[in-house]
């Protein structure tokens, strides 16, 4: 989610092993310089999704032995589940220098190139939004992913022409909040394309814990366990809440959470016992209320609620869909049964029931896009 990170500039930071280069957003400060700072940095102190972590191990051991750069790698998932994290899990355990950009910052074939042929031997090239790339900038990349290679064209009109530069082999690492929106081209030249799913609890209680001694704050399990159960599967939430029920007990309380201090905390900023916000809470209320159960078009349901259709599709909707409280239909989003149930109003009758909810159970699969 990152339309902020479009200026780079590049900074020494301390990888594994001493200093490494990396580009940095320039506007990384305040909480997301904080945020930065609590991101895991090797495979090992990354908690959770158990099979990717296996399955990215075996293949960055793989490319370590053979002494070559990873392949390419795509990381698809619903915000703030460990993405840009990983992305610089991988550049440190290939011990790379690592270099951010967005798709929305690569707007022609020339803002793609030079970035590519600035590029060392091993650089882990991290392109966030990457279903935001525009087409001229897609067809530099395939013969760079592919052949290591780039097409440029001097000069113009009849007297132009094109030749054919080397690059050195790299790797691209990907992410997108929708699988659905990356072209079929792009996704092929991916040698690994993995999902992220949504924490569990228990995982979501070891970020608070490991966030809460990173922060100097003093939690006990049951207190970390009660942000953990409210944070919607989502690290970057768990440790957003944190941050907000240090603040609570440190100006209230006695600067310890536990479970007491976290509920009356989460209580004062609005955070419900499903971990809702005021927005989630006013989408259900659009859909059970002000359209009394009817299907829902995403824009319709945006206007209302007072946010751009993406942020309702991509933030707030994944989760809602997940733990069964909204249903995507081919006719527009409508509420199940549970929303009712969670919002204290009467079920309506003959109401579609809401499917289990699936969110700590499977690995969640989302509807990609599918705007209606
Ligand atoms: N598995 C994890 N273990 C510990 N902390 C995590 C984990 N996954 C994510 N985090 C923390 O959650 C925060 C958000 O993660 P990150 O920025 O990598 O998410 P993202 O998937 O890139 O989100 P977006 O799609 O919004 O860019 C970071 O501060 C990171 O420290
Ligand atoms: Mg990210």
């Amino acid at each position: 989610m990152s339309p902020r990170r479009e200026i780079l500039h590049e900074e020494a930071v301390a990888g594994p092993e001493g200093a490494e280069r990396v580009v940095l957003p320039l506007q990384e400060e305040g909480e997301d310089a904080l945020e930065a700072s609590l991101r895991p940095r090797s495979l090992d102190d990354f908690i959770g999704q158990r099979q990717l972590r296996e399955r990215l191990g075996v293949v960055l051991e793989a490319a370590r032995r053979r002494g070559q750069p990873v392949d390419h790698l795509l990381f698809a998932g619903p915000p703030g589940l460990g993405k840009t994290t990983l992305a610089g899990i991988v550049a440190a355990e290939m011990r790379a220098n690592l270099r951010i950009t967005s798709g929305p910052a690569l707007v022609r074939s020339g803002d793609i190139a030079a970035l590519l042929t600035a590029l060392d031997p091993g650089d882990v090239l991290f392109i966030d939004e990457i279903h935001r790339l525009g087409r001229a900038v897609e067809e530099v990349l395939y013969p760079a992913m592919e052949d290591f290679q780039l097409d440029v064209v001097i000069g113009k009109g009849p007297t132009a022409r094109s030749i054919r530069l080397d690059l050195p082999r790299f790797t691209l690492v990907g992410a997108t909040t929708r699988t659905g929106l990356v072209t079929g081209p792009l996704r092929d030249r991916f040698g690994f394309v993995t999902r992220l799913d949504h924490y569990d609890p228990d995982e979501l209680e070891q970020i608070v814990t490991r966030s809460a001694r990173l922060l100097g704050v003093e939690s006990d399990a049951e207190g970390a366990a009660e942000i953990a159960r409210r944070s919607r599967g989502t690290p970057r939430l768990a440790i957003r809440l944190l941050r907000r029920v240090r603040d609570f007990v440190e100006v209230k309380g006695t600067g310890v959470i536990t479970r007491a201090s976290a509920r009356a905390g989460l209580e004062h900023f609005g955070v419900d016992e499903l971990g809702l916000d005021r927005l989630d809470r006013s989408i259900l209320e659009t859909l059970c209320i002000r359209f009394a159960g009817q299907p829902v078009g995403l824009s319709s349901l945006a206007v209302c609620v007072g946010e751009e259709p993406e942020t309702v599709e991509d933030v707030y909707e994944p989760f809602l869909v997940a733990c069964g409280l909204v249903l995507r239909t081919p006719r527009g989003r409508v509420a199940a049964e549970r929303a009712y149930v969670h919002l204290g109003l009467p079920t309506p009758s003959g109401l579609q029931s809401s499917p289990p909810p699936s969110l700590f159970d499977e690995a969640t699969e989302q509807p990609e896009s599918g705007r209606i």
